[in-house]
């Protein structure tokens, strides 16, 4: 128990008073509140535009903005945005973006767009009798969102398909409405549950027209992230003796070797395949953020995808026919480059712009990419050297920093640490030492 107490509209508070309030539950208030307000923007009118992306908004978190050259998709050229803490994630993409350029770069297919929602609800009444009520209300279900579908179907999109589902034999009197939607260049989530709350007002006033609203209960409308409708894949090839660089102490043909048995443990250990999946959304991930598209919609998505047959497994495959090598991801991508954030963000406006406007399959087939090009890194680094070589390179620079190095300690490091492995043991030792000569 802490004598913080229960605060009454925080959200009404200025946020002045919200940093005050928030210090007071810190060991370092003071600090708390300068390290805030230091990293309000300047621009009062852009600090707005922020503050308006969530509620209680008190100040604004930075990342690294990332660009990555050389991604060659579909015989076109990307510089590549990523928004990512992970310091090995940009130096990763990068790498494979530059070895796949060389190799006739990225290809991919957009196999399906659509989006899925639901009106989940219990009936009580016979199978035949909500199986013939929903035919006679199908057609009243598609006209009664026409004022909200008019503009999507004039995109190419709107509402493909409404079907019945009876889940009574997992749930008692468990059935839904799945709606099948087409959002075009949006990501949809505002567009489908608003038509889905609509058709579920419809339902119910239906119901109650025809003497059935004793036997229905509508218990939510809401889009599913499950999105095995909107997939995208990725492929990349190259001669297997073509796999392996100049200065690689293995040969192509052992590379691709250990690089296909390395994927195929992802098919059949739980635990491998988390973390190959983790690899690819290192890469996906970045430039979801750094296009202001949903982050946790793309995870859910792709992991219910990777376990989409009860067991999960690595999303990607690795064959080798004679001298081919030839590397696969198929994921689901539910992203949009309209709506959300990706035109209001003002850094996502300026990676939309670095990605020369593309439309939502464009993005998708660059995201994927992007995924692919992060796996086949630490996929190539792990059956070879090892990842924690290059990782901790690039962590070093974030051990200094923890340690307190100087700009010259710094430098000594950098140089020291050049030919040898880093650990936090040998960093802090080394400054230590640093330390004690320069006093
Ligand atoms: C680290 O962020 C990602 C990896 O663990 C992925 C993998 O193991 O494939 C290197």
């Amino acid at each position: 128990m802490n004598n913080k107490g229960f605060i009454n509209d925080f959200s009404k508070q200025t946020r002045q008073e919200k940093i005050r309030l928030s210090a007071e539950y810190t060991d370092k208030p003071v600090e708390f509140e300068r390290c805030l307000r230091e990293h309000l923007h300047s621009d009062l009118s852009v600090q707005a535009l922020y503050d308006e992306f969530t509620e209680n908004a008190v100040s604004n978190f930075y990342l690294p903005y990332s660009v990555v050259p050389n991604f060659l998709i579909n015989d076109r050229y990307y510089m590549v945005p990523m928004v990512t803490d992970e310091s090995s994630v940009v130096a990763a993409a990068a790498k494979a973006a530059k070895f796949w350029a060389f190799h006739g770069g990225f290809r991919t297919r957009i196999i399906a767009t659509n989006k899925t929602g639901h009106i989940h609800f219990l009936w009580k009444g016979s199978r035949e009798r909500l199986s013939g009520f929903i035919s006679t209300i199908k057609p009243g279900l598609f006209d009664t969102v026409l004022p909200l579908t008019g503009s999507m179907t004039g995109r190419g999109g709107g509402i493909l398909d409404i079907r019945l589902n009876d889940l009574s034999e997992k749930m008692e009197n468990y059935h839904q409405v799945e709606v099948i939607f087409n959002t075009v260049d949006s990501m949809g989530a505002n567009f489908i549950n608003s038509c889905l709350e609509m058709m579920a007002d419809y339902f119910l006033y239906q119901a109650a027209d025809h003497g059935l609203a004793d036997d229905l209960e509508i218990i939510m409308s809401v889009l599913s992230n499950y999105s095995p409708g909107c997939l995208v894949e990725c492929s990349v090839s190259c001669p297997v003796d073509e796999l392996a660089k100049a200065d690689d102490t293995i040969s192509g043909h052992d590379l691709a070797g250990r690089f296909e048995i390395a994927v195929k443990m992802a098919q059949h250990d739980v635990y491998r395949a988390v973390t190959h999946n983790k690899g690819i959304y290192n890469g996906i991930d970045a430039v979801i953020v750094a296009t202001g598209n949903d982050s946790r919609a793309v995870s859910a998505a792709g992991h219910s995808f990777a376990a989409g047959d009860g067991n999960y497994k690595g999303l990607t495959h690795a064959t080798i026919d004679g001298n081919n090598f030839d590397y696969r991801l198929r994921l689901p991508l539910p992203l949009g480059t309209v709506g959300g954030l990706t035109r209001v963000h003002p850094m996502a406006k300026m990676s939309m712009s670095l990605l020369q406007y593309p439309d939502a399959g464009e993005l998708m087939a660059i995201v994927a990419a992007a995924g692919m090009a992060s796996n086949f890194s630490s996929v190539r680094a792990l059956v070879t050297s090892g990842i924690q070589q290059g990782h901790m390179r690039l962590h070093l620079t974030n051990l200094l920093r923890q340690l307190g190095a100087s700009d010259p300690e710094r430098n000594s490091a950098i140089e020291f640490f050049r030919e040898r492995t880093v650990t936090h043991a040998g960093v802090a030792n080394f400054l230590a030492t640093l330390r004690k000569k320069n006093h």
